[in-house]
């Protein structure tokens, strides 16, 4: 029995050391230890022995059963850090690999320009109004001195929403000027930025959609000269110091005097090339003193008070500003072209 006793020592203990898995162990303790297991079988047979040798065997049994199941510990514990070791080392985080990029949009180049002309103009005491698109007939066209008839309420030029011709998609942001005038305390100095529609096929300068930014002012005592003087302001804020300005006599339905401001040519300053089409110059907007009758129609005492206004394109202003050729790159929105400004 004591050579059973010593192979079962030499073969647990051996075979413990060299598993290479919880499992595995489980699976020698039970092999060994087990009810079923091989010390336990040879503990079965100590009856058999003379009453000399049981006690002897008994200690060898225990010290071997002690031995075994000390293996077993050492060796679950041994197992059970290499896991964890093992398991850390995969989960380890390397933050020395680069992050993953946030693509970003764009601001687009016209709303920069809107963002250059709010700024300009609210530093000189403007307020930013916003208006609809879908306006009244009235407001847009007879509340301007644009009675029946006039040229501009064409069908063939605006979108009408009904037989009567009386609601439309604004063909302009000069409808802002009314809606100022009905709803603010005088004196008024706004700018309404906003879409306006025209029946207009698409090509390199025109757009059924545009938009254009409004300017109004009205106190007492206001002059062509003020006019003249936030314009150039404008200008030079947005084009350079020293960009030169040229006003041309024009007609508007609801300025009095009214005029077109072309600015110097960007490109040949002043010479003629075929940027300014040989001009030297290149129209800007629209503008005037308004017109006594439409001040009027707002209830504005005329004796008392007077007023100009302009009329911008937006797209234009960004396009002259930024250098852009095609007025479809501005809607398009390719990211490859908006990453340029
Ligand atoms: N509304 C005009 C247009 O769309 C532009 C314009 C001209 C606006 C003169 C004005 C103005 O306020 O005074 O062509």
């Amino acid at each position: 029995m004591r050579e059973t006793l010593e192979a079962l020592r030499q073969s647990a203990v051996g075979a413990i050391s060299a598993s290479g898995s919880l499992e595995a162990l489980d699976a020698l303790r039970v092999k060994y230890l087990g009810k079923k297991g091989e010390l336990t079988a040879i503990l079965k047979m100590m009856g058999k022995l003379s009453p000399e040798e049981r006690p002897v065997m008994s200690q060898l049994a225990n010290e071997v059963r002690a031995q075994v199941e000390r293996a077993l510990e050492e060796k679950k514990a041994a197992l059970e850090s290499q896991a964890l070791a093992a398991r850390l080392e995969a989960e380890a985080l390397d933050v020395t690999m680069p992050g993953r990029a946030v693509t970003l949009g764009h601001r687009h180049p016209m709303y920069i320009a809107l963002d250059e002309i709010k700024e300009i103009f609210i530093g000189m005491g403007f307020t930013v109004l916003d208006g609809p698109e879908v306006e009244l007939a009235e407001l847009n066209f007879d509340r301007l001195n644009a009675g029946e008839g006039h040229p501009s309420r064409d069908w063939s030029d605006t979108f009408y929403f009904d037989e009567d011709s009386r609601v439309m998609l604004r063909s302009q942001t000069s409808p802002m000027q009314v809606r100022a005038m009905d709803s603010m305390p005088l004196p008024i100095r706004i700018i309404a930025p906003g879409r306006v529609y025209r029946k207009d096929e698409v090509d390199a300068t025109h757009s059924p959609m545009f938009h254009q930014v409004e300017g109004m002012v009205i106190d007492k005592g206001v002059t062509m000269a003020d006019l003249k003087g936030t314009l150039n302001t404008l200008v030079e804020a947005l084009y350079g110091k020293g960009t030169k300005t040229r006003f041309r006599p024009h007609h508007f339905p609801f300025t009095e005097p009214s005029c077109e401001m072309d600015v110097q040519c960007h490109k040949c300053g002043g010479v003629g090339c075929p940027t300014c089409k040989g001009e030297g110059w290149i129209e800007l907007l629209g503008a005037g003193m308004i017109h006594p009758r439409v001040l009027e129609m707002a209830g504005i005492d005329t004796d008392v008070y007077s007023g100009w206004a302009f009329g911008i394109g937006l797209e234009r202003t960004a396009m002259r500003r930024f250098k852009i050729a095609d007025l479809r790159l501005i809607f398009e929105n390719d990211v490859r072209f908006l990453h340029q400004f």
